[in-house]
């Protein structure tokens, strides 16, 4: 068994560890894997595509790594997935859903869906990680939010609620995985140019690519800080705005569908 600070040491390097990354098939969770895999780390790759998956594993450094295809949302598929892993040091989350479009924000069984998949596949990682992770004394748990949940734009649901979700409950597992020697940290992306935001209609402010997001991402995974938030010039005018009074962010907040 490890204390808090010997884990905080370990969760300094990448190299040799094992990282299952869920959401991988695509976008930032795809370019993470490579990145990691440049790192020296072993990953497990997950999401439901699997030829997607695969594509990705052949573009992995090293060779032990792993693709292991199921849908998140799914507990069942989440506990038989789970158990091929055979060692594992972090927990990424990457996996969501979002559609932009006026049907996507009223279709219940979108809506329902956007619940299982971006929030209550957390959960069903949680309540296979953290129990694995208290039996080893240590592991990293990173959950993928978003700036879309500092505070609730409009035309902006079912996705950004859940994302407001993703924080709040990242901020409760920080303090009380502690006592568990489990690091748990929340990464909060402004628009990074991915297959999920290639559906959005408008012009997306101070966007970036996935290169850039990753690179912010593999900084934070080591460092110290709870929050690892990109790009920062963006992300703090949001936070900003989620510390106005109400009715000055409403101000701001209805110029926004004008
Ligand atoms: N791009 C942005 O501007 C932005 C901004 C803020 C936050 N984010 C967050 O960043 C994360 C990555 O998004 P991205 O932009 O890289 O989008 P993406 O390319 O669409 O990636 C989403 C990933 O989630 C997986 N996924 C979806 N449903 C799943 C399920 N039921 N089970 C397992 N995996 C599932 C997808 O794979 P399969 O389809 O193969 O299952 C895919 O690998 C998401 O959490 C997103 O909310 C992105």
């Amino acid at each position: 068994m490890f204390f808090y600070e010997e884990v905080k040491t370990i969760m300094k390097t990448i190299h040799g560890q094992y990282v299952w990354i869920i959401g991988a098939s695509s976008g930032i969770g795809a370019e993470l894997a490579i990145a990691l895999s440049q790192q020296g780390a072993n990953v497990i790759l997950s999401a439901r595509r699997e030829p997607e998956l695969q594509s990705v594993r052949l573009q992995l450094t090293g060779a032990n790594h792993q693709v292991l295809a199921f849908d998140i949302s799914d507990h069942s598929q989440t506990i038989n997935a789970f158990k091929k892993i055979k060692r594992l040091d972090r927990v990424i989350f990457m996996a969501a859903v979002y559609d932009p479009s006026e049907q996507g924000r009223t279709d219940i069984a979108f809506i329902r869906k956007s619940l299982q998949v971006n929030l209550g596949g957390v959960y069903n990682m949680l309540d296979v990680a953290t129990s694995f992770f208290a039996t080893q004394g240590h592991g990293q748990i990173v959950l993928c939010g978003s700036v879309s949940g500092y505070f609730g734009l409009p035309n902006a649901q079912p996705y950004s609620s859940t994302k407001a979700a993703i924080t709040n409950l990242a901020e409760s597992l920080y303090v009380e995985y502690q006592s568990k020697n489990i690091d748990v940290k929340l990464i909060s992306p402004g628009f990074v140019s991915t297959p999920m935001t290639s559906k959005n209609d408008f012009e997306m402010p101070m966007v970036i690519d996935t290169l850039t997001a990753v690179k912010a991402i593999v900084k934070g995974l080591t460092s110290g800080a709870f929050e690892i938030h990109f790009p920062k010039r963006f992300t703090r005018l949001v936070k900003l705005l989620s510390l106005l009074p109400y009715w000055l962010a409403f101000k701001v907040s209805r110029k926004l569908i004008k």
